[in-house]
């Protein structure tokens, strides 16, 4: 099909590209802390076309996130379009192999998750960060506990709703998602592995980053992954399986549940060598790295019609200019950093992870 496999500076493939069809969110947490201001959203042809010329530059893996893109009225349609497109041959899109999306679980409702599965989408993660209904109230920033009880339900509710739809977690089909604050609920830990394997649910535990600044982010903040597998290991017999190369988590098998728990170490133990994510925001913005302080404007390249020639020269340019390795640099940004040479950064709930 003449793909032609884009590089970077640093000779790393764009694989996956990372699109955020909203980046409002129904939930607050208190790592994230989203704006929701309103922005121009694209429209579905200008997703599409994106997708398209995505593909045709070798990306292979699509994951839609928001904000909370469960929140779109868009993302039916789009996942519908795209599964056509998945079964002619001819069409760069054919090349996508997966498509997931990350979501907190929300609006996960029976029919949602059935309609998803019906759409094509392969694969669902669901952020989860608590099991304690005051905790989880506490990480979503929900202030009134009996609303933030009702919600860990609907959450809890969701998860099977979407195993049931037919993402299957055997098949790696259902993840979640678990962001550990410390002291805050690294006491969940235990709790979330058991709920994770009764269902065989692969968890993943993600290091708390320091996207945006909304969410006032220290150094302090973050439980080491090293940590929470030396934890785990007290209770669990854990085998080591590694980080595949382009991925984010490293992860272990448990022998006594046939499930697998992760961890997604940016801080301890980055992985920008392999690095291969483009994200694009909702309002048309590409980003090669979570950590950039601005992003491209895309949109004089997406006006209708759309030259679809001009805007893969476009995002071609962008990842061939890319050298991003901010958390192999962290701590020797942070400390340079300044009150006067602290840019805007944006938000995790903008840039969808
Ligand atoms: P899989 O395809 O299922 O492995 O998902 P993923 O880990 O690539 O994406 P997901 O949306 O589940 O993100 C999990 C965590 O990894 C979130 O906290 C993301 O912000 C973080 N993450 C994803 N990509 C990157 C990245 O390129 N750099 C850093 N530092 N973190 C990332
Ligand atoms: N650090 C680490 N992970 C985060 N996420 C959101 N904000 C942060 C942060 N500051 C996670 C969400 C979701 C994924 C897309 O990113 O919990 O699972
Ligand atoms: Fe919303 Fe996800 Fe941010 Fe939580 S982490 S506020 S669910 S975008
Ligand atoms: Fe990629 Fe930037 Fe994350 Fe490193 S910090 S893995 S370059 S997005």
């Amino acid at each position: 099909m003449g793909f032609k496999q884009l590089e970077d500076n640093r000779k790393r493939k764009l694989k996956v590209l990372r699109l955020s069809l909203k980046q409002n969110c129904n939930f607050s947490c208190i790592y994230c802390k989203p704006e929701n201001y309103s922005l121009d959203v694209l429209n579905i042809e200008q997703f599409k076309k994106l997708i398209l010329v995505s593909c045709r530059l070798g990306v292979n893996s699509l994951r839609i996130t928001g904000g909370e893109p469960l929140l779109s009225s868009q993302l039916d349609e789009l996942l519908y379009e795209i599964k056509s497109q998945r079964l002619e041959e001819s069409n760069p899109v054919a090349n996508l192999q997966d498509i997931s999306l990350t979501t907190n679980g929300y609006l996960l409702s029976k029919k949602k998750a059935n309609e998803l599965f019906k759409n094509g989408l392969d694969r669902i993660t669901v952020s989860l960060d608590a099991i304690d209904p005051d905790i989880f109230s506490n990480m979503i920033g929900e202030e009134n506990k009996i609303i933030g009880k009702e919600k860990l339900f609907t959450v809890l509710e969701g998860i099977d709703h979407a195993i049931n739809a037919g993402f299957n977690p055997k098949a790696g089909k259902l993840k979640i998602n678990a962001v550990i604050k410390k002291e805050i609920n690294d006491n969940q830990i235990f709790e979330l592995v058991d709920f994770a394997k009764k269902r065989s649910i692969e968890i993943r535990f993600i290091e708390y980053m320091d996207v945006g600044i909304s969410n006032n982010w220290q150094p302090s903040d973050v439980f080491f992954s090293e940590r929470i597998i030396r934890l785990l290991k007290k209770k669990h017999r854990l085998k080591d399986y590694g980080r595949k190369e382009g991925q984010t988590a490293n992860r272990w098998y448990m022998s006594d549940s046939n499930s697998f728990v992760s961890t997604i170490s940016s801080i301890s133990n980055p992985f920008c060598s392999d690095c291969n994510r483009l994200r694009i925001t909702s309002d048309g913005y590409a980003y090669t790295c979570l950590f950039s302080n601005e992003g491209i404007n895309l949109n004089p390249w997406l006006s209708l019609p759309i030259n679809l020639h001009e805007l893969e020269n476009k995002i071609k340019s962008i990842w061939e200019a890319r050298e991003d390795n901010y958390s192999e640099d962290r701590f020797k940004v942070l400390e340079k950093k300044t009150d006067k040479n602290q840019k805007i950064h944006p938000s995790m709930s903008y840039l969808g992870g």
